[in-house]
């Protein structure tokens, strides 16, 4: 949600301001501007829409400088114009921020009061006016920060140019993530190490209400108090696998046929990290385990196998119920938090309400070092590389990937399975990237079905048991990146209100492995059929052979029924991929959506 990047340098940053923020435009992208400091005079240039827009513009008229800020946003106060677009300043300060700041309006009032003309309707111009206001009383540029911070109530990452300071930029966080990068050649910020350019080698977190100072060559940490503390950079090596799309044309589509690998490499990893764990899983008498979105389904997923394979009653929320709702958490449970971000603020609140109540918290997060992960007792971290389309992939299934190794683990460390089920459950998941493959080797077939939903304006997701949340997820993903309306329900359920939705030629996608609730999910198939709908079936070797005739169903590979989720992930992106292509949307940005929510 919004990204922010500042440098301050020996050499030019608008290149790097420009590289940063290409690298989190995943962040938000209704809009992208920059500010640069030169002879005492602050410049800012900003255009609405994609990043290609400024860098268009940038490219007509060049800026330079060795100080700037940036940022892409996503908007929440105000439209997604050119005058709401970040940076905002005035004569003497320009800011950038990610968060939301929920006094803004009587801030603004006071403000206006005091003379300052406001041009937008987001809350973050109050901040450069405040801090304006501190300086104009002949405070110095920190403490003007500082007593200008101590205003703000909401959340926070905000990056700050001094007209008057051509030596520091400076940053400060509360509530939202901020990570500083050191290279040779000067220092920087950014929302997260995706936005530090390739030469930095050193990072360090900015914690909780804390400060930072930057120079060329110095840094300087400034902790909630006002008081500087010493705190050394880490060193720091880029992820460099996503900055290319390969031949794909979209990056989702390269990240769906990663899976094969990234499984591996997650089960490989987690296999070795989970006996390690210093929680005693004999002990647990109940896990309760919250995400948001795809990271939810791939919750609702794990409670199947928690309680089926491990006999731990599991609780599952939704982050932004979870905070709010006063659970009741057993003083002997642990809690999961599942995020491939590792910044979801809803995840991340909650995951601060379980702390508070005395719990154990593990996460699972596929970004090293995210706030989720470093506010954890224990992480462990799905090995899918950086995901860059904004409809998570090979992140959910490497989530799957690492909660099946974990029910697992829970369940032979409780004596829940014997031996033979557990060795053969291995031999499974061993076979999944070879699985994976073949269903991706059928492309063409997916291709086909999602071609064809082109023309709908609805479709439908159903499955039974394990594969319900795939329906869930199947129908999320069709909508996010297609905008086609789509709905996932227990096939079980229809019955209940959504069958009077059926009407003919309307798409089913009937999740159906061969499980044992098979035949009771055939019936609700047959009953979408005898209303008109068209029933396209998912199936496996075994299933297919009792579908009716003539459905349409794509056979995938037959697996143990309780890893079935992971290839009919495989299933419904694929499905989802084709028809937004053939629809023509943005598969990679889709609009109104961003990929790390880091606002509630
Ligand atoms: O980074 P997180 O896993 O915490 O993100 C949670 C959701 O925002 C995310 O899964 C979202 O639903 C995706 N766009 C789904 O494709």
């Amino acid at each position: 949600m919004c990204g922010i990047v500042g440098s301050i340098n020996h050499y030019d940053i608008v290149p790097d301001l420009l590289e940063g923020l290409g690298n989190i435009e995943y962040r938000g992208y209704d809009s992208a501007g920059i500010a640069v400091l030169n002879n005492n005079e602050l410049t800012t240039i900003k255009r609405s829409g994609k990043l290609r827009n400024l860098a268009q513009e940038l490219s007509l008229k060049p800026l330079s400088s060795h100080a700037g800020i940036g940022h892409t946003r996503w908007a929440t106060h105000g439209k997604p114009n050119e005058t709401n677009a970040h940076p905002h300043s005035n004569h003497d300060v320009s800011v950038v921020h990610n968060g939301i700041i929920e006094n803004y309006l009587d801030l603004r009032n006071w403000l206006t009061a005091e003379g300052f003309r406001f041009q937008s309707d987001t809350d973050t111009e109050v901040i450069p006016h405040l801090i304006s206001l501190f300086l104009e009383q002949g405070l110095p540029p920190q403490e003007a920060l500082n007593i200008a911070l101590k205003h703000l109530d909401g959340a926070f990452a905000i990056g700050v140019l001094f007209r008057r300071d051509a030596e520091h930029l400076y940053a400060a966080r509360r509530g939202s993530p901020l990570v500083l990068g050191q290279s040779d050649l000067g220092l920087c910020l950014g929302s997260d190490t995706m936005a530090l350019t390739s030469s930095v080698d050193r990072v360090l977190y900015l914690e909780e209400g804390e400060q930072a100072r930057l120079s060329r060559d110095h840094f300087c940490i400034i902790d909630a108090n006002g008081q500087p503390i010493k705190r050394e950079m880490k060193l720091f090596s880029h992820q460099i696998d996503s900055q290319s799309k390969q031949s794909h044309q979209f990056y989702m589509h390269k990240e769906i046929h990663q899976q094969a690998d990234t499984i591996r490499e997650t089960f490989y990893h987690t296999q070795r990290q989970v006996p390690e764990l210093p929680i005693n899983f004999k002990q647990l008498d109940r896990i309760s385990i919250v995400a948001c979105g795809t990271s939810y389904y791939a919750a609702m997923v794990a409670k199947y196998w928690f309680e089926q394979i491990a006999k731990v009653p599991v609780d599952i929320d939704v982050a932004s119920e979870f905070r709010y709702r006063d659970p009741l958490l057993s003083p002997h449970g642990l809690s999961i938090f599942i995020s491939q971000s590792g910044e979801t603020a809803d995840t991340l609140a909650a995951l601060r309400y379980a702390k508070n109540q005395g719990q154990k918290i593990l996460s699972i997060v596929n970004v090293a070092g995210s706030t989720i992960a470093r506010e954890s007792h224990f992480s462990l971290q799905t090995q899918a590389g950086p995901e860059v389309g904004v409809a998570s992939t090979k992140a959910f299934t490497a989530q799957l990937a690492v909660l099946a190794k974990l029910a697992l683990h829970t369940g032979h460390s409780r004596n829940a399975m014997s031996f033979s089920d557990a060795s053969h459950l291995m031999q499974e998941i061993s076979t999944l990237p070879g699985l994976i493959n073949m269903t991706l080797g059928v492309e063409d077939q997916f291709k086909t079905i999602g071609e064809s939903l082109k023309a709908c304006s609805n479709a439908f997701f159903i499955g039974r048991g394990i594969s319900y949340p795939l329906a869930l997820e199947g129908a999320l993903k069709l909508k996010e990146i297609s905008y086609l309306h789509a709905e996932g329900f227990g096939a079980g359920e229809l019955k209940h209100g959504p069958i009077a939705l059926i009407e003919p030629g309307v798409p089913v996608f009937v999740l159906a492995p061969s499980d044992s609730l098979l035949e009771k999910t055939l019936s609700n198939l047959e009953e979408v059929m005898a209303r008109g709908g068209r029933c396209i079936v998912l199936a496996d070797q075994r299933s297919c052979r009792h579908l009716p005739e003539n459905v349409e169903s794509i056979t995938l590979p037959d697996c143990d029924s309780r890893l079935t989720p992971i290839l009919y992930a495989i299933a419904v992106q694929l499905i989802a991929y084709h028809a937004a292509l053939a629809i023509g949307t943005d598969v990679d940005q889709p609009r109104n959506l961003a990929k790390s929510v880091t606002v509630e």
